[in-house]
């Protein structure tokens, strides 16, 4: 990802650097590492690896930081599914206050499964179904998130022939760039996202126009894992001049939904300040008398988890190339494979972590060579048998793997304190077939 750490031939930082910069982790001189208060060690000897570990007092505190950064403004958080959507995960953050931004009818169902209630549901996504979006009505969640002309007609016709009023929001694209990785920004002009700013008045005023739905607001969100606030300073503006357009032109304009986005650090420097951030808003809005909404993900909840692996095989010597095979793998968290992105990894044993460093590639048992998770990383040496965390892995992580290999989905633990429990069973193998038939007309 537009590697925010470790910079270009920067040494990398070691896990003692990378244990400091994260609060909610500790290496413990006999149990070694900890999240919060469990040793991932004895969850590693219960559940086996690979598997995810959640820490939800982690995810809770940076909720609440979050939301006390925005007090005072009329700021909504609502949390992006789509970042990790299990269901644990979503009723903390009901029970925090925050409601969800959701772009599928599995997350509106497993949202509402949480008990996030309706109203505080928004529905984004470049292409929503006709089904979809009847049954984003039939809840009547707070808001459709309206991402061309075309989509605007569609969700008019389907609220009308239920005899309904949607209230909408225009997607804006405002033609910024986040500075982020080409594959998740979403801002600008020929990024597949929103309607172009310049097309906004003329849509506006048609949604006005049209019956079963109800403009507004307004929405943008211009990419993830961002870390200067010089996008948002710069899309935030835009949009607060099409605020006073907007109603220059005789509409209503109640809501901005800013979009996500924040980053946060994989290696021991500090993610996006959620301050700063609500700075960056407040700069533009504090004077539009608007209902605000944000909608991260990654920040959220990133740093909250992590993926257990064990070494199965090492191989090569420094002096040519050195591996270390894990037994996770790309399957499991695609990131590395899918952006470059750099996760840190600490050994779980505090005498792996303070051992001799050398210089390896740490990858995973698929045949394939992107099933990497680091290149000439500098960490300590690992034996066959000793296990390491994967940092941040809370989001973009268990839901974004896959089954390839026949490898099945891994278990999941949620820490809260010193409190653990398994939240999801590692999948069976006979599941992995189980919704599969062969034809009876093949011989058998
Ligand atoms: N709102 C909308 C409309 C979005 O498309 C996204 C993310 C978010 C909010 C939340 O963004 P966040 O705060 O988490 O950055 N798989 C990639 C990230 C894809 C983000 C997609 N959209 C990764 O692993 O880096």
């Amino acid at each position: 990802m537009a590697q925010p750490a470790p910079i270009a031939d920067a040494p990398d930082p070691t896990a003692a650097e990378l244990i400091a910069a994260r609060p909610h982790l500790t290496m413990h001189a006999h149990d070694g590492l900890m999240l919060e208060g469990v040793a991932l060690n004895r969850i590693a000897a219960v559940v086996g690896t690979p598997a995810w570990v959640y820490g939800a007092g982690t995810m809770r505190a940076r909720l609440a930081q979050l939301q006390a950064a925005l007090a005072g403004q009329d700021a909504h958080v609502h949390y992006a599914v789509k970042a990790n959507d299990h269901l644990a995960v979503l009723r903390l953050m009901a029970q925090g206050g925050a409601g969800a931004d959701v772009v599928s009818e599995g997350e509106l169902r497993r949202a509402r499964a949480a008990g996030i209630a309706a109203a505080d549901i928004v529905f984004s996504g470049v292409g929503k179904s006709a089904r979809e979006i009847r049954l984003a009505i039939a809840e009547d969640i707070a808001q459709i998130n309206i991402e061309s002309p075309e989509e605007l007609e569609l969700v008019s016709a389907v609220a009308a022939s239920l005899g309904r009023t949607m209230r909408v929001v225009l997607r804006i694209n405002p033609d910024v760039d986040a500075g982020t990785h080409a594959k998740i920004t979403t801002g600008k002009a020929d990024n597949k996202f929103g309607i172009a700013h310049g097309d906004a008045p003329a849509v506006y005023a048609r949604a006005a126009a049209l019956p079963g739905v109800e403009p507004v607001g307004l929405a943008l969100h211009i990419g993830s894992q961002i870390l200067s606030m010089a996008p948002y300073r710069a899309a935030y503006a835009r949009t607060a001049d099409l605020v006073h357009a907007l109603r220059d032109a005789g509409h209503t304009v109640d809501r901005v939904d800013c979009g996500g986005g924040l980053g946060i650090g994989y290696g021991d420097e500090p993610g996006a300040s959620v301050e700063a951030f609500a700075g960056a808003l407040r700069a533009s809005f504090s004077n539009l008398g608007v209902r605000l909404m944000v909608e991260p993900g990654r920040w959220l909840v990133g740093p909250a988890g992590l993926l257990l692996a064990e070494t199965l095989i090492t191989k090569g010597t420094p002096a040519t190339r050195r591996f270390v095979v894990l037994d996770a793998a790309m399957n499991d968290l695609m990131r590395p494979a899918m952006y470059d992105a750099y996760h840190g990894i600490v050994p779980l044993d505090p005498a792996d972590a303070t051992g001799p460093v050398e210089i390896a590639d740490i990858v995973g048992p698929i045949c394939e060579t992107g099933d990497s998770f680091a290149r000439d990383r500098a960490l300590p040496c690992l034996a066959p048998g000793a296990r390491v965390a994967i940092l941040d892995a809370g989001a973009y992580g268990a839901v974004m793997s896959s089954t390839y290999n026949a490898r099945p989905l891994l278990p999941i633990v949620m820490v809260d304190g010193d409190r653990w429990a398994v939240v999801r069973d590692r999948q069976l193998h006979e599941d992995l077939w189980a919704g599969e038939r062969i034809p009876d007309f093949f011989p058998s």
